[in-house]
């Protein structure tokens, strides 16, 4: 686990710290047990420390051990638990679980703390200052597609998550902005614009139809061809008017993906794959040298233990591929710009890649031997989006799908479904079309984080912009009525912060104040293993568990209504911090 110092907000480390001293005292001679502390599934209680039954395997028949068997075990963790006015009561149950009651008056406590103290109180403290999330990266020149809006969501999510963990994020976009494909490109733009320094994009119009109309050329005209792979060598020499040429398209390419990125309220710093270029031959030079870099076919590769195909990191015409720009981002990360986890989200497609490169970098020692210490690098691979047919998404024309129209679409349909619901009457224009895009941009953003991100899914816009069930514009919607709830109370609650006081009497109350206190180790979860899906069923969970509540205990004008305002706005703090997190801007009113 990455968080090693202390996290106020975390109970389940809380718990497992006043664990870790019975366990001491309960088995003495058994010094580095480490505490198996879990959210309690059945009622038994809040947590429960399952730590008996696997200690008994270990110590059972030896001398001085008297226990005779894990549930005598779990009374002896139990007993040796220190007092604590975090616990209420404790028990034993089956074999050995030894469960845990919460106090209802420290939980009610803590979230008071929290609203007056703030939410970033809560967050995760990980033991690491600086890490790279590579995300996003389209291709120059090629359309950005909802494989690279995947990556841009989820990459987004994860840096946010890291930025909310206080680690300094360096948000690279590293775009394909190199390669073989740029001499058919210059060549093309040469011949189509003889005076291409004063061309922009209006000029050109469609990049990704410019990109398929020279390929075209180059699939058919041997000359054309002929005069691309010149100039591909041409651009790498540095000559004057290849780099230009090829910058302009660069640029091109770029306004085009800061639209979108302006659109999802994302954002990113570009390093291309051509930053790396002139760090290449010593990053190599360096492998070779370390005896790595072995002479296959013509080419020179890094073989790797378990994997049967090498990475080539050069080529066999002399050329430098993807690894090698990798390789050398890799160490550039590492040695440059001395972050301690890099991190990279792309298809799984690529785990291979990633696989690869991860295992040459540990040979050559970039890496500590034992896997979970920093410095490290993660691949966070993601699944296929899918059409409502089940086959990989596409439009009618079986073209790849933009994103830019995804994104109109999304937030046309949910414009459309306000109006039906009376808001052009109460609202202003300006209100609705931000109501309008925060609510389609959330939905489209939360449909592709929700799902564990391994798995395929299906793009369906009446499925994510439905109001019920598990989607942006059910929990959206739900922190309007909640902000509704406040509004109409008239009550200021950053006065009642700081002189009501809450109660966790009513079982929802309860239910819903510990769901609250969970959120720490929830993002703690989803940011140390890389999984925003754990954040989105948190947050569904609490709407859920709010709803209970809300259905249950009257608020306004009840004798608790002090205390259950705070718990709405608890409630509504928490799921403002996950809508941030998700790249989700949140709505006040519906
Ligand atoms: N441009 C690549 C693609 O579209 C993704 C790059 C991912 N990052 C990396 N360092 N290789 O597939």
């Amino acid at each position: 686990m990455a968080a090693e110092q202390e996290n106020v907000g975390n109970l389940k480390r809380k718990l497992a710290k006043l664990f870790q001293l019975s366990l001491d005292a309960t088995v003495p001679g058994e010094p580095d047990i480490e505490p198996q502390v879990a959210a309690c599934t059945a009622k038994f209680g809040d947590y429960q420390c399952n730590n008996a039954m696997g200690l008994w395997s270990k110590i059972k028949g030896r001398p001085g051990i008297e226990f005779r068997g894990p549930p005598a075990v779990g009374q002896a963790i139990m007993k040796n638990l220190p007092q604590s006015e975090m616990i209420e009561s404790c028990s034993v149950a089956g074999p050995g679980f030894v469960n845990v009651v919460l106090s209802k008056n420290w939980m009610a406590q803590n979230i008071q703390k929290m609203l007056v103290d703030g939410i970033e109180t809560w967050a995760p403290k990980l033991s690491i200052k600086r890490a790279v999330v590579d995300f996003s990266s389209p291709n120059i020149a090629k359309e950005m597609h909802v494989g690279h809006l995947r990556s841009t969501i989820i990459g987004d999510t994860l840096a946010s998550m890291l930025e909310f963990s206080n680690v300094e994020v360096l948000r690279r976009n590293h775009v394909g902005d190199w390669g073989t494909q740029f001499g058919m490109l210059i060549e093309f733009l040469f011949e189509k614009f003889p005076n291409f320094e004063d061309v922009n994009e209006t000029a050109i119009g469609d990049l990704q139809a410019f990109y398929k109309e020279s390929k075209q050329r180059f699939d058919v005209d041997a000359e054309f061809k002929d005069r691309a792979q010149k100039a591909v060598v041409r651009l790498q020499s540095g000559e004057q008017m290849y780099r230009k040429a090829w910058a302009q398209i660069c640029e091109i390419s770029r306004r085009e993906f800061d639209q979108v990125y302006q659109r999802l309220g994302v954002h990113l710093e570009e390093k291309g794959e051509s930053f790396y270029n002139p760090h290449i031959p010593g990053v190599i030079e360096a492998l070779t040298n370390q005896g790595l870099v072995e002479e296959s076919k013509g080419a020179r590769v890094i073989f790797i233990e378990g994997i049967n195909i090498p990475l080539i990191v050069v080529k066999s015409d002399g050329g430098y591929n993807y690894a090698s720009t990798d390789m050398t981002a890799l160490w550039y990360r590492l040695n440059e710009e001395k972050a301690e986890w890099i991190i990279y989200v792309t298809d799984v497609g690529q785990q291979q890649h990633f696989d690869m490169v991860f295992k040459a970098a540990k040979r050559a020692g970039w890496f500590p031997a034992d896997d979970r210490q920093y410095p490290k690098a993660s691949h966070v691979g993601f699944g296929l989006v899918l059409g409502e047919d089940g086959k990989r998404f596409r439009t009618r024309s079986t073209e790849v799908v933009r994103l830019a129209d995804l994104l109109d679409e999304a937030k046309t349909r949910s414009k459309a479904a306000l109006i039906e619901r009376g808001k052009a009457a109460e609202w202003t224009e300006e209100e609705l079309e931000q109501t309008a895009e925060a609510v389609g941009y959330g939905a489209v953003k939360y449909a592709d984080l929700k799902n564990n991100r391994l798995t395929n899914y299906t793009f369906d816009f009446d499925q994510m912009l439905n109001d019920k069930g598990n989607t942006a514009v059910y929990l959206l919607y739900a922190h309007a009525r909640i902000c509704s709830i406040i509004r109409k109370s008239g009550k200021d609650t950053e006065e009642l912060k700081k002189t009501g006081k809450i109660l966790l009497d009513h079982a929802d109350e309860r239910v819903l104040g510990l769901h609250l206190l969970q959120f720490a180790e929830v993002v703690e979860e989803a940011c140390t293993n890389l999984l925003p899906n754990v954040l989105c069923e948190y947050l569904y969970n609490l709407s859920e568990n709010f709803t209970r509540f809300y259905s249950n205990c009257q608020v306004v004008g009840s004798a608790e209504e002090t205390s259950r305002l705070l718990l709405c706005e608890a409630t509504a703090v928490v799921m403002r911090k996950c809508f941030f997190l998700l790249g989700i801007k949140p709505v006040y009113k519906i």
